[in-house]
Formats: C-alpha cells, sequence, structure tokens
C-alpha cells in the first residue's frame, strides 16, 4: 500500500491557518494544504501532502481542452468530544471509480482514495468546524494532464485533495425552483451519471436564466419527451406525496447521490415509505395544485437538505407548495444533521473515524 509523503512545509502552513470569518458560506475558504497524485506508466506513482499552490499546465493538456476530468464531493465532521469523522467515504470512492471508468479515466484502489481523504483529513483537523451545520468539504478531483490535442484517452494524470471549511450553500431557508423544458443536461448513455465538470457546466446556462427568473436551482427534465424529473445538477429530488417520499429512480442520467441514498436509508428506518419511481413535472405540478403534493425538497452533500418553496415553469407561473418548510424535509434535515455531527446514534458503517495525528 502507497504512503502518502508528508512534506513538512505543509505542516508548517496549516499550523498556522485561522478563519475568524463567522460566515463561512460554502467553498469561500480553502485549506492551506492538498494531496496530490500522479498517474504515469500505468500506476499511480506517489502520493503528496503538499503546501496548497497553484498547477502548472502545458496550454495543450488534455483536461483544458477535452475536459477528460471527475469529482467528488464529500464532508468531515466534528463530533462534540472533538474527534472528527468522515461520512460515508467508502460511497465517494465507489462512485469515483464509476465516474474514472465513464471518462476513461483510471481507477484508484479504494484503500488508496481513503487513505488519501483520511491524510487530508487528519491535517486539517484543526479547520474542521465546530458549528452544528458546518463541517469540512473535501473535493477530491482528477484531471488528465498528458499534453496533446490528439483526441483520446491520457495516459498522465493528477488526483488532488483540496478541502474547505464550510457552512450552509444556501443563503436563504427554502429554495425556488425553475422547470426547464428546452435545454437538456444529459442523455441515456452520455455521461449524466459521471461527476464530471462537463455536466455542471452544461448547467449553467439555464443557471443563469433561472437566476434571472428570480429562481435558485434549475430542475432537469429527461432527453427524451422534456417531460420526467432527473435531477438539479448538484442535487437530488424528493417530493412527498401522500406522506410516501417519491424521488426519481436511479438511471444513466441521474447522479447516484450518498444524501439521496442516506435520506432514502433514514426514512426506511422511521417508517416512511420511499418510492422510487418515474415522476412526470405535470404530474407533480397537479398533485401540488390537488394538495396531494405538500412538500418537496433538494439534497445532496454540499446542499444537505433544503426544502422546496415553489416551482416556475416555463410560462412563468409559479407553483407554491402547501408547506415550505415542510414537517418531513425537517424531520429527514434534522436526524442527517444529528448523526453526521455525533449528536444521535449513526448507523452501522456511517461514520468513518480519522486518526489522530500529532503535528
Ligand atoms: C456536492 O454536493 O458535493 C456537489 O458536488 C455539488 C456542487 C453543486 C457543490
Amino acid at each position: 500500500m502507497k504512503k502518502v509523503e508528508i512534506h513538512p512545509d505543509a505542516v508548517e502552513k496549516v499550523k498556522k491557518f485561522t478563519i475568524t470569518d463567522p460566515q463561512l458560506g460554502f467553498g469561500k475558504y480553502v485549506a492551506p494544504i492538498m494531496v496530490q497524485a500522479l498517474y504515469d506508466h500505468g500506476d499511480w506513482q506517489r502520493f503528496d501532502l503538499l503546501p496548497y499552490g497553484p498547477l502548472q499546465l502545458d496550454p495543450c493538456t488534455k483536461v483544458l481542452h477535452y475536459g477528460q476530468e471527475i469529482f467528488e464531493g464529500m464532508k468531515v465532521f466534528r463530533h462534540p468530544d472533538e474527534r472528527i469523522f468522515m461520512f460515508r467515504p467508502e460511497m465517494n470512492a465507489r462512485r469515483f471509480n464509476h465516474s474514472a471508468r465513464r471518462m476513461a479515466m483510471p481507477e484508484i484502489p479504494e484503500d488508496l482514495f481513503l487513505e488519501s481523504c483520511e491524510t487530508m483529513s487528519a491535517y486539517c483537523k484543526n479547520i474542521v468546524p465546530r458549528r452544528l451545520g458546518e463541517s469540512l468539504y473535501l473535493r477530491p478531483f482528477m484531471i488528465a494532464t498528458e499534453v496533446g490535442l490528439g483526441i483520446k484517452p491520457a495516459k498522465q494524470f493528477l488526483f488532488i485533495i483540496v478541502a474547505s471549511p464550510s457552512g450552509s450553500y444556501f443563503a436563504g431557508d427554502s429554495v425556488k425552483v425553475y422547470i426547464e423544458r428546452d435545454e437538456i443536461r444529459c442523455a441515456p448513455g452520455g455521461v449524466g451519471s459521471a461527476k464530471t465538470g462537463g455536466n455542471y457546466a452544461a448547467s449553467l446556462n439555464s443557471y443563469t436564466k433561472t437566476i434571472k427568473l428570480g429562481c435558485d436551482q434549475t430542475m432537469w427534465l429527461d432527453s427524451q419527451e422534456h417531460k420526467y424529473i432527473e435531477e438539479m445538477s448538484g442535487m437530488n429530488f424528493f417530493a412527498v406525496i401522500n406522506g410516501k417520499l417519491v424521488t426519481p429512480s436511479l438511471t444513466d442520467t441521474i447522479l447516484d447521490g450518498v444524501t439521496r441514498k442516506s435520506v432514502i436509508d433514514i426514512a426506511r428506518s422511521e417508517n416512511i415509505q420511499v418510492e422510487e419511481r418515474k415522476i412526470s413535472v405535470d404530474e407533480l405540478l397537479k398533485l401540488i395544485s390537488e394538495g396531494k403534493c405538500t412538500e418537496a425538497f433538494v439534497c445532496g452533500t454540499a446542499a444537505v437538505i433544503a426544502p422546496i418553496a415553489s416551482f416556475m415553469d416555463k410560462d412563468l407561473s409559479v407553483h407554491r407548495l402547501k408547506e415550505p418548510a415542510g414537517k418531513i424535509a425537517m424531520q429527514m434535515r434534522e436526524k442527517l444533521i444529528a448523526i453526521q455531527a455525533g449528536r444521535t446514534e449513526a448507523p452501522e458503517g456511517w461514520l468513518y473515524p480519522i486518526k489522530d495525528i500529532k503535528f
């Protein structure tokens, strides 16, 4: 097993680092260290913990032209007894390799992925926030660093982990959703279930429109009929219909969210019925108008669980939820946060303890 080589200048940097801003926001601050690993000659060569700093890339580096890139989003939490834990990181390790396979990139053995994340977290222990709802957000990513303009899979890659002490993703309490009926995020057979930058780039034009219309998130529909709800780019979708939780079933056009899975697990453990199925947006709007869909929410690692206040359609009609901070959304949110922050017992295997390293 390869070990992460610790560079003393990185340790010095992180020892001196403090944040005094009480408003952490999301991704505003980054830890002064990073893990970096090089893949070359068919294998992962070395893993280093280095000071955070710019990458020097040749202008013809393949990732800059062809977008061969994948990433993950995960969180580290501090418990009241000061121990720190990653939340379900094995799921991120598996999804990272799913993304790698689809994007013709090398997989990282799960134990190496986890060890790299653990080392990064261990050296960031002093900057894992203490306030409830805050955490250290880890962003592992991989880019194709081979140089050349030919379109073929690269043979050289960098894997990097950066970290950001973060608070809540949304400034407000609930989100307004814009239903995108024209553009699509991805299509069957494409890369929609891979966590690759291109999917997020594809969402940005509609995001601009969404914000201009006074909404916060774009809701994507299927590419063939422009009818069925898929996801919101950085978040999955749930609705409460006749007291049951309903979420789109996973396909190769939807990202398999760790928070999505955790919501399903928590709901089932609390005897709330969950249905994974196709939901058309017109069915949803009808159920809202009939009072059968009372609440809906988005969920994701960064977003946690945020209730939806309203949906805006293409004709600019607004469909408001009866319960903009619904009972089930709030119940799921409180339970998830309590598990992550060590305020209640976690299901077996959900919390991955970070070893305490003295430095
Ligand atoms: C995450 O939740 O980790 C994501 O990658 C989504 C992104 C919008 C921040």
